[in-house]
């Protein structure tokens, strides 16, 4: 007898369809009234007392796999119609698609793109992984030279040289060797220092470098160029030239827009006094000029140079930079309607 069961056990774990009619057969044939496990318990009491215990745990096995089997067999079965085209509706509405939005710091920086644009500056581009020439010497700050400790800086490889450009001012660099002066660029990019990441910092951000040579250049064109920017970028045109040093730069200036004292906010961010420093800039010094093979007796220019997040946080109101980078869309999303 217990060999009989053992027999219906093989038979159900081979037991394989998606068919629902032969389920429901094969449901009958094992769990219904007339079934082998009904069938199987009515002959309990004929069997032998010392055979009960093995006869009734083998019962038992044969009616958990058949239920097991049966589950199993209902779950690929439901699969299957839907996979069935039959079933699908043509008609039903698809599924909303939500749109993205733009993240800030792309935002600011095309707004800012788009103002020296305006005023016939093109864009250019250089590497992230710079080498000592670009982002430091040529820029005319030598090695060993104090001034490379005013930017903390991650260096990669010590022969050939390479380290993560700490500003983007090497891009002037790299224009430079490419073009012929007039030069009127701005470049935009991601550089990197080795700083602690806190509230006001980051390990990375972004830049924008402006370069103006041309012949005749004088600071009065550069301090127009950055009148013409602010008005158009933060709607204020009160500015100061606060005297600054720059290796690259002679004379070199710090540009401070008057933001105001009219809330508590202001007096907060411009700690009281209503200026804030929105970027570096100065005249290039002939030095760089002539790394680059330009003649700095017959050409001059202007570059600047501002982050982007400082600007960004200062328009949108945000405290805290990491923000930026969290990705978190509940932060992304407010950002839907902005151009
Ligand atoms: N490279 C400077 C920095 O990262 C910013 C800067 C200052 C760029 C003056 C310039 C400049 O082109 O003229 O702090």
């Amino acid at each position: 007898m217990i060999s009989e069961i053992e027999k219906k056990i093989k038979e159900v774990s081979f037991f394989k369809s998606k068919d629902p009619k032969e389920i429901e057969k094969f449901r009958l044939k094992f769990l219904g009234k007339k079934g082998h496990i009904s069938y199987f318990f009515s002959e309990f009491k004929k069997v032998k007392e010392s055979d009960k215990k093995a006869y009734g745990l083998a019962i038992n096995e044969l009616k958990k796999i058949t239920l097991a089997k049966l589950e199993e067999s209902k779950i690929k079965g439901i699969s299957k119609e839907k996979n069935n085209s039959k079933f699908e509706d043509l008609t039903r509405p698809s599924s909303i698609l939500e749109l993205g939005s733009r993240h800030p710091i792309s935002i600011i920086r095309d707004k800012i793109i788009d103002i020296f644009y305006k005023i016939g500056f093109n864009i250019s581009e250089g590497p992230e992984i710079e080498d000592d020439w670009h982002n430091f010497t040529a820029l005319n700050l030598p090695e060993h030279h104090p001034a490379r400790d005013m930017q903390d800086t991650f260096f990669i490889n010590k022969d050939p040289d390479l380290l993560l450009r700490t500003h983007t001012s090497s891009v002037q660099i790299r224009h430079m060797e490419n073009n012929k002066p007039p030069i009127r660029t701005i470049s935009p990019g991601r550089v990197y220092r080795n700083e602690d990441i806190s509230a006001r910092s980051n390990c990375f951000f972004h830049q924008i470098e402006g370069l103006y040579i041309d012949k005749n250049v004088s600071f009065s064109d550069l301090k127009q160029t950055l009148i013409f920017f602010t008005k158009e970028l933060f709607g204020k045109s009160k500015i100061r030239l606060r005297p600054s040093y720059f290796p690259f730069t002679e004379p070199s200036a710090e540009l401070d827009i008057y933001w105001g004292l009219n809330t508590e906010t202001d007096y907060r961010i411009t700690k009281g006094t209503g200026w804030l420093e929105i970027m570096g800039c100065g005249m290039v010094d002939p030095n760089v000029l002539e790394n680059c093979k330009i003649d700095s007796n017959e050409f001059s220019g202007f570059a600047f140079g501002m982050g982007i997040e400082r600007i960004t946080m200062l328009l949108y109101q945000i405290e805290d930079i990491r923000i930026l980078y969290e990705n978190d869309t509940r932060f992304l999303r407010q950002f839907k309607n902005s151009i």
